[in-house]
């Protein structure tokens, strides 16, 4: 699927749904498991990497496991679920020429059809502008942007009249740019609605209720394998302690035997 069709998902009322990936395991499984996006976020950070934080990952990490996620696919080239990258931390926010070089690399060393960028400050937007100008798909976040956690904290945005307007100031200017969807991450459900409804480019919340047009997910959390859990994921299977006392169980009757 190419970015540019999305948008018909929401025409049709048929909704979206996107999982991370960040090898070529989760990425196989992404795949299995039908999602039309596979999103190799910079959230492969904390799950993959253990980093406390999403700041640390680069530009060759973000790479290097979204050729890994890439190779876990099975299907043709065609057939594919949608995969995008997230551009890390600094590599967008110093400048258009670094931006569109690094989001460059990205899309020449990979099969990512897309990247994904946070927030749309003065600076972010014209670098999304440039990026959709040189023919580069973009996907914006809004909401809870974990590469502001220094300035924003990792909490709910969009409650008070201040932050909810800016939030729905900035996805219109996100629309207006040609971003071809928009992430919602941590917002009230009810302003996720506000701006679901006035956009005709999709919404793909988490942690921002059920009126987006599409949901998405950590995998890792929908699956319960980190230690800490956001408080807006609940996950489906309680997989740490699952694999955990299956491997436990299976060392000791190996030392046994
Ligand atoms: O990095 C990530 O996994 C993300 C999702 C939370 C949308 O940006």
């Amino acid at each position: 699927m190419l970015p540019s069709e999305l948008v018909t998902y929401k025409k049709k009322s048929q909704k979206i749904i996107a999982l991370t990936a960040w090898d070529s395991i989760s990425g196989s499984l992404a795949e299995h498991s039908g999602a039309d996006i596979v999103l190799v976020g910079d959230s492969l950070a904390m799950v993959c990497l253990g980093y406390k934080s999403t700041l640390p990952v680069t530009l060759e990490n973000m790479i290097y496991h979204t050729n890994a996620v890439s190779r876990g696919f099975s299907k043709e080239i065609e057939e594919q679920s949608l995969l995008v990258c997230d551009m890390p931390f600094l590599t967008y926010q110093c400048g258009e020429n670094k931006a569109v070089e690094y989001a460059g690399k990205i899309i020449k060393n990979t099969y990512a059809k897309a990247v994904k960028v946070e927030g749309a400050d003065p600076e972010v937007q014209n670098v999304i502008s440039r990026l959709i100008r040189m023919g580069i798909p973009v996907m914006g976040h809004l909401g809870l942007t974990p590469q502001s956690y220094l300035n924003l904290g990792f909490k709910q945005q969009g409650n008070n009249l201040e932050s909810h307007e800016k939030i729905k100031r900035d996805a219109l200017t996100l629309e207006k740019l040609g971003c071809f969807s928009i992430v919602l991450e941590h917002i009230p459900e009810l302003l996720a609605k506000e701006i679901q409804s006035e956009l005709e480019i999709p919404t793909i919340g988490i942690g921002a209720g059920k009126f987006c047009d599409g949901q998405v997910r950590v995998t890792a959390d929908l699956l319960g394998l980190n230690d800490k859990q956001p408080p807006f994921c609940r996950p489906i299977i309680d997989g740490k302690k699952l694999f955990g006392e299956k491997l436990k169980e299976w060392v000791a009757a190996e030392k046994l035997s």
